[in-house]
């Protein structure tokens, strides 16, 4: 995957994408991050990316012409049959709500161009008329478009064949398998008088499966119950969350705000 970011502040990238499992995925070659500088498309003496508002207003507003160019450059990069497939996405908190499910739309693509707003906005053409997507990480605003990107980097790229240990490891996780994951326990066994789970020690591992599923159902109950209308579930599950006093919809009894929620 080759990601195209288009900021005024590529400085900010440069510790995320360099450390951990993406700088290493990158130095393997699985993933590239290319951070461009939007004024570098700029064509006056001061480098101008942005303007005032026509109408007037507050904040500025990031031009069109250096995004279009910069966007059209990278999408350049790809052989004409390819281009159409690399997603141009503008991250604006109007956009559709980033969820696994877009990540699973984004993570085929060989490409990504990601387009950071900063003060007011950017102007409407570039989401009218440049991007493919506009995308959200969430109900809230932040000053810039750029942990926005960073947050759909991260997500996207745990897809790419390599970047994560194993393909395992990330359909085990939290709403890819379709629910959430079990507690996890390391060393030691025993801290500061909390136990760990004997079973998870005893070595029986179709138990230990069992225990670890059995767990996953009783959190996303207790947690996330609407996952459970579209989960793979098994006639075992199925009997287990009855136990659980599960009606087999969701009812929105919600624990997921509490801060140490018992299950
Ligand atoms: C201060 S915001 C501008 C918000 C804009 N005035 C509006 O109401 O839609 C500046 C930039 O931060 C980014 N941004 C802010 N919140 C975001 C969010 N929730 N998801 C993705 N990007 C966001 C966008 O790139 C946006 O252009």
């Amino acid at each position: 995957m080759r990601y195209h970011v288009l900021t005024l502040f590529p400085e900010a990238f440069a510790g995320p994408v360099e450390h951990s499992m993406l700088g290493r995925a990158a130095r393997r070659g699985l993933l590239s991050v290319q951070v461009t500088d939007i004024r570098s498309y700029t064509r006056d003496a001061h480098g101008t990316a942005d303007d005032y508002q026509f109408g007037g207003g507050h904040g500025m507003v990031l031009k069109p012409e250096p995004i279009f160019e910069a966007t059209e450059e990278a999408l350049a990069a790809y052989p004409m049959t390819e281009r159409g497939a690399v997603p141009v996405v503008l991250l604006s908190p109007q956009g559709r709500t980033l969820n696994q499910q877009l990540v699973l739309e984004l993570a085929p693509a060989p490409g990504l161009v990601l387009i950071c707003g900063h003060y007011a906005g950017v102007d409407e053409r570039v989401r009218s008329h440049l991007a493919t997507h506009d995308v959200s990480i969430g109900d809230y605003v932040l000053t810039g478009g750029e942990l926005a990107a960073m947050v759909v980097i991260d997500a996207v790229s745990r897809f790419t064949p390599g970047v994560v240990g194993s393909a395992e490891n990330v359909q085990e996780d939290s709403i890819t398998s379709g629910l959430l994951q079990h507690p996890l326990y390391t060393r030691p066994a025993e801290f500061r008088g909390m136990d760990t789970p004997e079973v998870l020690r005893s070595g029986n591992h179709a138990e230990i499966d069992r225990w670890r599923r059995q767990e996953s159902l009783r959190r996303t109950l207790a947690r996330r119950p609407d996952l459970l209308e579209t989960a793979d579930l098994t006639a075992a599950d199925r009997e287990y969350l009855a136990g659980l006093g599960y009606s087999g919809r969701a009812d929105g009894d919600s624990d997921n705000n509490s801060p140490r929620p018992a299950g």
